[in-house]
């Protein structure tokens, strides 16, 4: 099989901005060209500032600097298929000022939220716009509207956090306009894709998703399928809950002095860690299937995907495409070695994940050691 077109590097925080959003170019550059995957979907790119994530290296596409960078990135990847993953943060961030579908607040990132009002909403749906054609200029082949993991569109899309009496109500209305102004401003071939999650620990259902996907089936090119959100974050990604580094690094975490650190992870931490689910191979597999099943769109799955068995099977059940993130950090050469029988050298330990939410760039950490 050829899995060039088959298999493709799934978003992933790369950390290799200034405080400005502007993308180091050749940090980038060296990630990217390393990556055996033809087709690459950049980590989250914020769309405005009020959009911007907790990472104060996330890159942007808000001005012509930050343009300027991500044009000189694609020129020096002519042969990749480069996808930009466009995201509003809503009210998963700690930054002040957050902003969401309601009121209600991350338990999470617990910043205080305001309620969006119709006009902002309507200036976020420009800002998609803006940002996508912003991605086309720069030579981007498409971009990949970020509604997943509980961001702001995910926050719209789920019952728990979308409360409106208002018409977004209906939950993917906004989901529905931002790829209507995309598509108004970047025509085909420009691609458009959307990543959601089939599912949530909030309330977020197959079903809802099933809807979403019947909405949107003629507004875009390909539904990657993910699951959760930040409130649950590992179970976005699942495996190993490195709590030890958490408390280093994670700022939401290192500000505790040491011993409540060693309280907590000796009292507190045996109760938390239940509200996780295990790592299980391909978990968001049979849901891709189902929505599959129901929509004449292009659907790719993402999700502990560990095996060129697993990878075959899923593609010859008719998934479209396979969407990698972990195995790609710890094998980017990955593609060159399927031979048959590869089966991925990634033990889900996440340091990376944790490892993301700092100022450090992405990287494997496989073997380091983090006791508090
Ligand atoms: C370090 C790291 C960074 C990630 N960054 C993003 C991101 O920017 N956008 C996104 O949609 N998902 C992000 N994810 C989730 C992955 O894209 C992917 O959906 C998830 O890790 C499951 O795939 P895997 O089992 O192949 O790792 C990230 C995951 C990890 C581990």
């Amino acid at each position: 099989m050829n899995y060039s077109d088959k298999i493709i590097r799934s978003a992933t925080v790369e950390n290799m901005a200034d405080i400005n959003g502007v993308p180091d170019v050749q940090a980038f550059t060296r990630l990217y060209s390393a990556l055996s995957a033809q087709t690459i979907i950049t980590g989250f790119v914020y769309v405005s500032e009020n959009g911007r994530a907790m990472q104060p290296l996330q890159a942007g596409i808000v001005n012509d600097e930050q343009a300027a960078a991500w044009a000189k990135i694609r020129q020096a990847l002519p042969d990749k298929q480069l996808i930009m993953q466009l995201a509003h943060v809503g009210r998963q961030t700690t930054r002040s000022g957050a902003v969401g579908a309601s009121t209600i607040k991350c338990t999470y990132c617990k910043a205080p939220v305001r309620a969006l009002k119709k006009e902002e909403i309507k200036q976020i749906v420009q800002d998609f716009a803006q940002a996508a054609l912003r991605a086309q200029k720069a030579g981007f082949d498409g971009v990949q509207i970020h509604a997943a993991h509980g961001y702001l569109i995910h926050q719209f899309l789920s019952p728990y956090t979308n409360n409106r009496t208002d018409e977004y109500a209906d939950r993917p209305l906004f989901l529905e306009q931002v790829l209507k102004a995309v598509r108004d401003a970047c025509p085909a071939p420009f691609l458009v894709w959307v990543k959601l999650s089939h599912a949530d620990d909030r309330g977020l259902t197959l079903a809802d998703t099933l809807a979403t996907v019947k909405r949107i089936e003629t507004l875009c090119d390909g539904a990657e399928i993910s699951y959760g959100t930040m409130e649950y974050a590992l179970n976005i990604i699942r495996g190993g809950i490195p709590i030890d580094l958490a408390f280093k690094v994670n700022p939401l975490f290192n500000k505790y002095p040491p011993l409540v650190a060693r309280f907590w992870k000796r009292f507190v931490f045996p109760f938390y860690k239940r509200r996780f689910k295990p790592f299980t191979v391909n978990y968001n597999v049979q849901a891709a299937a189902e929505i599959k099943k129901h929509t004449s769109l292009p659907v790719f799955v993402t999700g502990g995907i560990r095996t060129q068995q697993d990878i075959d099977r899923i593609l010859s059940s008719g998934i479209d495409k396979v969407s990698l993130c972990r195995p790609f950090i710890k094998e980017p050469d990955l593609l060159t070695k399927l031979a048959g029988n590869w089966k991925s050298a990634c033990v889900n330990c996440n340091l990376c994940t944790i490892y993301c939410d700092s100022m450090q760039a992405v990287c494997c950490h496989l073997g380091e050691k983090n006791e508090i």
